[in-house]
Parts: structure tokens; C-alpha cells; sequence
């Protein structure tokens, strides 16, 4: 049984924290998913990737989009939490070298744990945190405190450089990077791909698309690769972005 050990931290307008006790480790890129309210309805659990994991908790970063997420944050209470075990398919964590991570909004969220992941292993991370303005930035500085090159990028420009994650990358990147992981809106992620398609580095994306039954029954989350379909929940959500089709 998991517990929510506080109630949800307010980490931007509209994000929230929540701190989960979980008995199982969990791995960067994978996913936990939740039951909201206590009736059949809602019936489909929700899938959160974890931004955290240390000593037992796990922490996720939610923004409120619909009724699901909005009942998290106005009713989820202090103790017992309908949440099963982190599950599916996270990052490759390299070695050594040198690493680029790009996130987009909320999928800068199951970067955090692989930023931490990666420089456990002496990598050297370079972090691109895109959100579309200031008021959607959350946790800045556990981010900047991590890597060792960061950047901000709003589309407005009330934070950060002006424009999106992927014009600081072109401006900022490099080709000798030897792993690149992202997780954000689609057409930034294929972008990202497009861009280091041909230099020698891994590919990782993480797939936020719309899951159904959360465990690999439902194909409601079927994504379309070189190797034919795949499902997101149970052969990902991370793949490996050369073998997508976008
Ligand atoms: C593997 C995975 C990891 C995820 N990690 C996070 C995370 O760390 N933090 C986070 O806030 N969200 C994350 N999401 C998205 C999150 O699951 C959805 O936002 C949530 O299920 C919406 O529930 P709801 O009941 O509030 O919205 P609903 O009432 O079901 O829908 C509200 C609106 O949001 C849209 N929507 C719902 N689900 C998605 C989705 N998956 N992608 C795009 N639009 C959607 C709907 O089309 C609708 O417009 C993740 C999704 C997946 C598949
Ligand atoms: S959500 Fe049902 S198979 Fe992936």
C-alpha cells in the first residue's frame, strides 16, 4: 500500500508535488499510476512519470488538465493512495560523457531523476528546460543545481531565452554529445530527433500519449515504430527515437 506522506505542494500555477512511500525501487523514465476517487468512475487509472525517487519516496509533478488531475490536487488526503508500483521501460543511464537533456512543460518531470541518475555515473549534463512562460517553470533551482550546464527557455521570454527548447538547442548544442534524452510535446521531440538523427549519440524519448488500461492489455496507447506497432505502456514509454515513425 502506498501513502501520501503530505498534501500537494503548489510548484507552479497549476503544477503540484506529491510525495508517495513506495515499496518497490523506482527506475528513471518509469511511470506510476493512480487511481482517482474511490468509485469506478473515473475507471481508468492515471499515469504519472515519477520526477523523483530517494529512500522509499517517490515524488511526481502533476498539471491539472481535466477532472483527474484536478481531483488530485483538491482531494487527495494525507495517508492511503491507490498507486500501483512504477512500471514500464525507463532511460538507458551511460556511463560516462556527456549527456543533453530537453524538456517540454511537464515532461521536463521525468528528466530531474534521470539528471540525478546520470551524474551519479560522473556524466556530464547539459539541460535544456523549456515551459511556455515563467508562471509554468517549476523547481528551477533543484534543476540548475544539478547539471552542469542549464538553460531556460519560455516561448514569451518571461523566463529564460525567448523561444522554444529546440532554438537553444540549435543555438547552444553540440555534436559530440554521446546521449540525448527528451520528453515534452511531440513535434519537439521529432525535432530533436531530426536534428542528432545522424550523429553517434543514443536517442531516448519518453512517450506521454493517451493510455487506457496502463498495463499492455488495451492498445489504446500504441505507438508506430520501423518494428512495427508498440505499446507505450508496457514497451515503453521510452524508446528509442530513431525508431519511431513521427
Ligand atoms: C507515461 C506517461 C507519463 C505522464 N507523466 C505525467 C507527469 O509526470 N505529469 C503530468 O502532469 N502528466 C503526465 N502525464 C499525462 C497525464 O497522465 C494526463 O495529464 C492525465 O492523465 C490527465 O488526466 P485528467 O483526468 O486530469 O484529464 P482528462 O479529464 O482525462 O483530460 C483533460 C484534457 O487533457 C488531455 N489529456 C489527457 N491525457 C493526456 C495525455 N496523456 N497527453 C496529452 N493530453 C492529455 C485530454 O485530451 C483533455 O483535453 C503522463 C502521461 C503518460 C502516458
Ligand atoms: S494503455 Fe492499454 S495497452 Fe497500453
Amino acid at each position: 500500500m502506498a501513502y501520501l506522506i503530505e498534501k500537494p505542494v503548489e510548484v507552479a500555477r497549476d503544477h503540484f508535488l506529491l510525495r508517495i512511500t513506495s515499496e518497490s525501487v523506482a527506475k528513471p523514465g518509469q511511470f506510476v499510476n493512480i487511481k482517482i476517487g474511490f468509485t469506478y468512475d473515473p475507471l481508468l487509472r492515471r499515469p504519472f512519470s515519477v520526477y523523483n525517487y530517494s529512500d522509499g519516496i517517490i515524488e511526481i509533478v502533476v498539471r491539472v488538465v481535466g477532472r483527474g488531475t484536478s481531483w488530485l490536487r483538491n482531494h487527495a488526503q494525507i495517508g492511503k493512495i491507490d498507486m500501483l508500483p512504477p512500471m514500464g521501460k525507463g532511460f538507458t543511464i551511460i556511463e560516462s560523457g556527456r549527456a543533453l537533456l530537453v524538456g517540454g512543460g511537464v515532461g521536463n518531470a521525468p528528466l530531474y531523476y534521470l539528471a540525478k541518475a546520470l551524474k551519479v555515473h560522473g556524466v556530464s549534463v547539459e539541460y535544456v528546460f523549456g515551459a511556455q512562460n515563467a508562471d509554468l517553470v517549476f523547481l528551477k533551482e533543484k534543476y540548475e543545481t544539478l547539471v552542469d550546464v542549464f538553460h531556460i527557455t519560455t516561448d514569451d521570454g518571461s523566463c529564460g531565452e525567448k523561444g522554444f527548447a529546440t532554438d537553444c538547442v540549435r543555438k547552444y548544442g553540440e555534436k559530440t554529445y554521446d546521449a540525448i534524452y527528451t520528453c515534452g510535446p511531440r513535434p519537439m521531440m521529432a525535432a530533436l530527433v531530426e536534428m542528432f538523427r545522424q550523429s553517434r549519440a543514443l536517442i531516448e524519448v519518453s512517450v506521454e500519449n493517451y493510455f487506457g488500461c496502463g498495463i499492455g492489455l488495451c492498445a489504446g496507447c500504441t505507438v508506430e515504430t520501423v518494428q512495427g506497432n508498440q505499446r507505450a505502456c508496457a514497451d515503453g514509454p521510452v524508446f528509442d527515437g530513431r525508431i519511431l515513425l513521427w
